[in-house]
């Protein structure tokens, strides 16, 4: 049996809630403590009681509706959101998680931030040179490397965090949607360098609404329902589940 590389253990995420002043600004300046009060201890329950593994050299699919919970798994896993309640263990080098913000910089171009991410990563400077260019050729950027990430929409932004992220020889590489931006031909490469991790044996945690890639690239998927998991199991086994009841 392989080593478990990610494991959850009844695994809840709640977010500050923030209430809409009902009653007028009148009211709740009146009834201040009270109303501070309501208004700091609302929470929203993002994940409810989570428990699933991931082992070593797999690739593990989450789906589920949006809004269901699969970028906040991620983000624990990724160690940029603490869970509220229960046990996350990770153990390996993550891949930078650009879309929760981690490890990248609005204010730095394109370029800097592969160079601050490859550092983070434990890159010297002059390994992170040798990739520089492939990074960005694969992200196609252009030009627009030399631009503070602040400018990119939200399509660039995730070519550069999925280009960074598989550049960087990362133990756990995790994805979140990547397919759905960039053109045809900018998925099919993103799909062909998961199948070369994939072939490598490097754990990858991925969240897409491709069924299709689902099936292809998975071994086990965990569908996520109402902040639940609602079936874990062989990755086409949950797909079939998920489409039926779609
Ligand atoms: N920083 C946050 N603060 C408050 N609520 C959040 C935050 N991030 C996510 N949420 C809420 O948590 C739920 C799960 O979000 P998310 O994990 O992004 O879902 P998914 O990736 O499956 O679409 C959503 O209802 C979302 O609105
Ligand atoms: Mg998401």
């Amino acid at each position: 049996m392989s080593e478990s590389i990610v494991s959850f253990e009844h695994v809840s995420k709640s977010y500050p809630q923030y209430h809409q002043i009902t009653g007028g600004i009148k009211q709740f300046l009146f009834n201040l403590p009270k109303a501070v009060r309501l208004f700091k201890t609302a929470r929203y329950l993002a994940l409810h009681d989570i428990s699933f593994e991931v082992k070593q050299g797999e690739t593990f699919g989450i789906i589920g509706r949006n809004g269901a919970g699969k970028s906040t798994t991620l983000g624990l896993i990724a160690g940029v959101l603490k869970s509220t309640i229960g046990k996350v263990s990770v153990k390996g080098k993550i891949s930078p998680l650009l879309e929760l913000g981690a490890g990248f910089n609005s204010d730095l171009t394109g370029r800097e931030n592969i160079f601050l991410n490859g550092v983070l990563m434990g890159l010297t400077r002059k390994e992170v040179a040798n990739k520089v260019d492939d990074i960005i050729e694969f992200s196609e950027l252009g030009e627009f490397i030399e631009q503070p990430i602040r400018v990119y929409s939200s399509g660039m932004l995730a070519r550069l965090g999925f280009s960074v992220a598989s550049s960087l020889d990362p133990e756990i590489l995790l994805i979140d949607e990547i397919l759905a931006v960039g053109d045809i031909t900018f998925q099919h490469k993103c799909v062909e360098r998961m199948m070369s991790f994939k072939q490598k044996k490097v754990t990858m945690v991925f969240v897409s609404h491709s069924m299709e890639s689902m099936v292809s690239l998975c071994d086990r998927a965990m569908w996520i329902e109402n902040h639940t998991v609602k079936m874990i199991g062989d990755a086409k086994a949950v797909v079939k589940e998920f489409v039926n009841q779609s």
